[in-house]
């Protein structure tokens, strides 16, 4: 008897082992393609670099099929990249690794350009089917809001694509003015939708955000074909000061219904001609390699209205001074303006003037100094020198008279400075050396540098 136990025993753990077996065979060959284990040789538990990497794989599976060329602007995996050491020691590495489209974080990002994108019941379903969880956020269609249109229409902004706790964010790219590519906030509405919340500092999603159309080009990185964008070193500064400020309309519909827009041939012909001035010293700046940003009554008028002040006359932009160089004025003469006066000198209080059709452009070189910013005035009659002082502030693209310029993050507070806590008024009568809030006087140009410091022509 007790020897039957035993062969029976025996033949049952025989049994059970090979069905254990036979399963485990049968779980591989049933999961492991699927989850692409074999490139990391399939050990089970998947790290969290595999687990990236397979939720990069199936992303990119799901959109080549639904021809969505979406490329990477991952700003970590770009960083990875750009840096020509990092290249070489992949390439040296024999193993299958994931070293670029894996970083350090928990997701990686893409983008892709929003008239590409159309909405096809399918995709879900295929996103479903690789397990592929999908959330898309929404929002206002900018290029619709204006002034007096109050529409309501909803454009994707942003999608997720999350897979065992790992994510891939596209961020949709909108054409705007037929010149900048702009992206709108990422905000997490629903309830579920704070699911992902653990997503967060993603790279395109605390703020909108404006770009050059960047060229792309067609590589590999981990085994994955990805588009990426030709320049890195470009593509990273520009993301680094992307931010973008929508104007707010809101709030210059109201400014509007208490001050009637002023709609008299003059003012037209002015706007007209203010646009065209500012466009053209966006260019001129822009071929000189110079950032500028919207000052003074430019900025006013942009804040407050989201146009031009039809009265002002003039068109004002700040530069600083560290961004100056002799070339801005033989470019603004080339472009047919004539340079209207020189003030002051690149050490001290630097200020341009040229001439458009009927409207000047005032530029005015702003200096960093402790705690403040500040730009200079002279008084060409009198020598006497002005100080405008600021708090200091980075800045923003935005957009005016169709044109993406910059303007101050601190909109407000560089607002305030300037024109006081009653800058929502329109005021007519505004002398430039006592009106303004942040004005003071500093001295006196010594009267043998006048001819250099203080040129008019
Ligand atoms: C990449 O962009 C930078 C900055 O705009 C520029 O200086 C550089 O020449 C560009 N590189 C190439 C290869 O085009």
């Amino acid at each position: 008897m007790p020897r039957i136990n035993k062969t029976v025993a025996l033949a049952l753990l025989i049994a059970t082992s090979t069905i254990f077996l036979l399963f485990q065979l049968y779980y591989y060959r049933q999961y492991a393609p699927k989850y692409g284990l074999s490139v990391f040789g399939g050990k089970g538990h998947l790290s969290a670099k595999e687990s990236q990497w397979l939720v990069v794989k199936k992303f990119l599976a799901l959109v080549r099929r639904f021809n969505l060329p979406v490329f990477l602007v991952d700003t970590a995996s770009l960083a990875l990249l750009s840096e020509d050491a990092v290249l070489l020691k992949d390439s040296q590495l024999k193993s299958p690794h994931c070293s670029f489209l894996c970083t350090h974080r928990e997701f990686t990002t893409f983008a892709l350009l929003g008239n590409l994108w159309k909405y096809d019941a399918s995709f879900l379903e295929a996103a479903e089917e690789r397990g592929l969880e999908f959330l898309e956020i929404r929002g206002k269609d900018p290029r619709l809001v204006s002034m007096d249109d109050v529409s309501v229409n909803e454009i994707p902004l942003h999608f997720l694509f999350r897979l065992g706790g790992r994510m891939v964010h596209v961020v949709v790219l909108y054409e705007r003015s037929g010149h900048y590519l702009w992206h709108g906030p990422l905000r997490l509405r629903e309830p579920t939708d704070r699911t992902f919340a653990p997503f967060k500092r993603l790279d395109f999603g605390c703020h909108a955000g404006a770009y050059n159309r960047p060229e792309l080009i067609l590589t590999t990185l981990d085994g994955l074909d990805v588009l990426i964008p030709k320049n890195l070193s470009r593509f990273l500064s520009e993301h680094s000061q992307a931010r973008f400020l929508e104007c707010r309309y809101r709030e210059a519909r109201a400014f509007y219904q208490l001050y009637p827009d002023d709609t008299s041939p003059e003012a037209m012909d002015f706007r007209m001609k203010a646009k065209s001035l500012l466009h053209l010293t966006a260019q001129v700046l822009s071929q000189v390699g110079v950032p500028f940003w919207l000052s003074s009554g430019t900025c006013l008028g942009w804040f407050r209205q989201c146009n031009v002040i039809p009265y002002s006359k003039d068109v004002d932009v700040g530069i600083w001074i560290k961004d100056y160089k002799p070339s801005i004025i033989e470019a603004f003469q080339r472009a047919g303006l004539p340079l209207k006066h020189k003030f002051g000198k690149v050490e001290d209080s630097l200020e341009l003037s040229f001439q458009g059709l009927d409207v000047k452009l005032d530029i005015f070189f702003f200096y960093k100094e402790n705690d403040i910013v500040w730009n200079g005035g002279t008084q060409a009659k009198s020598g006497k020198k002005f100080k405008y002082v600021f708090p200091h502030f980075s800045l923003c693209w935005a957009e005016l008279l169709e044109l993406r310029v910059r303007v101050p993050c601190e909109t407000l507070d560089y607002v305030t400075a300037n024109y006081g806590p009653e800058w929502i008024r329109p005021v007519k009568t505004w002398d430039w050396k006592s009106s303004p809030p942040n004005v003071q006087e500093n001295g006196v140009w010594p009267v043998r540098e006048w001819d250099e410091l203080i040129q008019v022509y």
